[in-house]
């Protein structure tokens, strides 16, 4: 595996193995490498040849008051598992390199509306750094194919309609979320619970369970599944942010025909906040 910072490193090696027709897929991630990060380079391998992660902890995606400065770095770690893991190409550029005039005065790219919902409304501006560092990757690396956890849902959705709006050529492809045993999404902020807390935590797939059961089961009143969600977090000792029900689509509000929902939540626990949701046909 190679390990560049240059924006032009990976241009020109994207460049040879297109040449030679291969395909390209990249999985951007910013870093502190866990088995959910590795889950989307085995998705990866479906839909190519070669291989391209990136390892950037962007500050446009952070707000003031939060962890940016103490988010986890292991790159060491990170490119180790990544060799292993068979990925061709390690992209770890510093700030500059990716906002050379400054993160705060970059060229954004935003997706109105849907990046001001659920945790669009408890972080300003996180989604608009979110889409605009994944725009600038996704046209430095130039792949066939780029791969997204489940787990950041409405990331997830921001990305496909940027794609689509933007007419960028690259097909999104979606992985599964990662748990453990007790049902616990993988998170690098997983590791600011302490251990009383990592106990609490399995509380919130519980109780998406529950709401994804009654969802399943026909209920119709939305509104009382959240509230009992709310209530359910707060009862098991989190603080939600919220707790919601939606049109898998487009995390529209849910009509009578939707057949593909989705119950989102955010919740802080300790010093983490924690994200997670689990998806229901009916
Ligand atoms: O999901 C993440 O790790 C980040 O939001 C991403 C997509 C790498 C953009 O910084």
């Amino acid at each position: 595996m190679r390990n560049v910072t240059r924006i032009a490193e990976v241009r020109e090696a994207v460049r040879d193995w297109r040449r030679a027709g291969q395909r390209v897929v990249f999985v951007p991630t910013m870093g502190n490498l866990h088995a959910g990060h590795m889950s989307l380079l085995e998705a990866a391998r479906a839909h190519g040849e070669r291989f391209v992660a990136s390892i950037f902890v962007n500050p446009m995606q952070f707000g003031p008051n939060e962890d940016f400065a103490h988010y986890p770095r292991t790159p060491q770690r990170d490119e180790r598992m990544l060799s292993e893991a068979g990925c061709d190409l390690m992209f770890m550029p510093d700030v500059a390199e990716m906002y050379p005039f400054g993160s705060a005065a970059a060229t954004r790219v935003e997706v109105p509306g849907l990046s001001d919902i659920l945790c669009g409304e408890f972080r300003p501006g996180h989604f608009q750094g979110v889409t605009t560092v994944v725009c600038k990757l996704l046209h430095i690396v130039e792949p066939d194919a780029a791969v997204f956890g489940e787990k950041d849902f409405q990331q997830l959705t921001l990305i496909r309609r940027m794609v689509s709006e933007l007419c960028m050529p690259v097909q999104i492809v979606a992985a599964a979320t990662v748990r453990d045993a007790d049902g616990l999404a993988l998170s690098s902020r997983n590791q600011y619970l302490t251990e009383a807390e990592r106990a609490q935590a399995p509380a919130i797939h519980r109780t998406l369970r529950e709401a994804a059961a009654r969802l399943a089961a026909g209920e119709q009143d939305v509104a009382a599944i959240e509230r009992h969600g709310l209530r359910a977090l707060e009862a098991q000792g989190l603080r939600p942010d919220y707790f919601a029900v939606k049109r898998a689509a487009d995390l529209g509000p849910p009509q009578a025909d939707t057949r593909h929902w989705v119950v989102l939540t955010a919740a802080h626990l300790g010093k983490a906040r924690l994200i997670d949701n689990l998806q229901v046909e009916r």
